[in-house]
């Protein structure tokens, strides 16, 4: 197995969890572990919320052994704000503190944080630095490609993480506002990883483990991170890492397997955020679970009434029979 060092952190060269609010929690966090991430990063927090001492965005800086090694994220542009918030931050003893240089939703950017940093070079270099001061453990920094495509500028924004003292840099090749759409551009990682010498992490369309060992090779970078193609797919994490290792990987699990991972994921969610709050937020991944299998519209449609954990037992059953009832008919 190779590594990459980041700041003194060992972090397997498989495929790491990319950070996404509202989506990567700790449940789904602890999922893409179980399966094999190796490294996972916390939904990003606002330096001024928590200077504020607001307890919500405390909460999502907290870590549990399950996670690490784990990077916690904050957003912001105020350099003393963003001290302030690592110090905080601290308390919770992640292994690693990143800072977010790449949101594209308005109320981030309109604030000057996010990727609106990547349009302010000198303030970006204060933020960063007044983390790298304040932080007892490695500071990294996610950035895009650049704000939109005539100014792309994510090799001089890596060069000045670099020189401010950031450990690594992770970069998804998208511009601020191409938001989710179009294509990463790969080029543009690889330009960063000839830039720089901290560890660069690549991120941005790697949805299958051929794609991930392609991100390695093309870009040379350092670690691949994978956002959306892991949705409702924890075992992608697993199969990456025998894929690297091996050259061939397991097939996905059976609709009947799914159901029980799905089970997992949600009682996590419950575990965490309790029945009420849980099975709300439980019904977006539960329904990414089910894609692929017979009567998943109908089931999709369902889920979005789930309330309780009794109603998702109902609904596994369901789901089961049908699978059922359809091989036999395929017989
Ligand atoms: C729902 C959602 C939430 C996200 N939240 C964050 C976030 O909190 N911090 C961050 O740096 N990036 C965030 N991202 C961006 C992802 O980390 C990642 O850069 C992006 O999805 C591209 O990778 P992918 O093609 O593998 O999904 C988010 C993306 C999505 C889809």
């Amino acid at each position: 197995m190779e590594y990459t060092n980041i700041g003194g952190v060992k972090i397997e060269k498989t495929a790491a969890l990319a950070p996404m609010a509202s989506v990567a929690d700790r449940a789904y966090r602890i999922m893409a572990k179980e399966y094999g991430a190796c490294y996972v990063v916390g939904e990003m927090a606002s330096c001024k919320g928590l200077c504020y001492n607001d307890r919500k965005t405390a909460e999502l800086l907290s870590v549990t052994p399950g996670e690490r090694p784990m990077a916690v994220q904050l957003f912001g542009n105020e350099p003393e704000f963003v001290k302030g918030a690592v110090e905080i931050a601290e308390r919770f003893q992640p292994d690693i503190i990143d800072i977010n240089s790449g949101c594209p939703m308005p109320k981030i950017v309109s604030g000057g944080a996010g990727s609106a940093l990547m349009k302010t070079p000198e303030l970006f270099g204060d933020v960063v630095r007044a983390a790298v001061e304040a932080a007892h453990v490695p500071v990294t920094v996610k950035i895009r490609a650049g704000w939109d495509e005539n100014s792309i500028n994510a090799v001089e924004i890596a060069k000045i993480a670099e020189q401010s003292g950031a450990a690594a840099v992770a970069v998804h090749g998208r511009t601020k506002t191409q938001l989710y759409a179009g294509k990463a551009d790969w080029d543009v990682i690889r330009a960063v990883k000839q830039s720089v010498s901290i560890p660069v992490i690549g991120n941005g369309d790697v949805s299958t483990p051929e794609l991930c060992r392609e991100m390695y090779e093309y870009t040379g970078c350092d670690l691949v991170m994978v956002g959306r193609g892991s949705y409702g797919r924890p075992w992608l994490f697993r199969q990456i890492r025998e894929y690297l290792e091996t050259g061939s990987y397991s097939p996905d699990p059976t609709a009947e397997e799914k159901l029980g991972i799905m089970r997992r994921h949600i009682r996590l969610i419950v575990e965490d955020k309790g029945e009420r709050v849980g099975m709300k937020e439980a019904r977006r991944p539960a329904s990414w679970y089910l894609k692929g299998m017979k009567g998943a519209a109908k089931f999709r449609d369902m889920c979005s009434e789930l309330t309780t954990l009794d109603q998702l037992e109902r609904l596994i059953e369901k789901i089961k029979e049908q699978q059922g009832e359809h091989e036999n008919e395929d017989l």
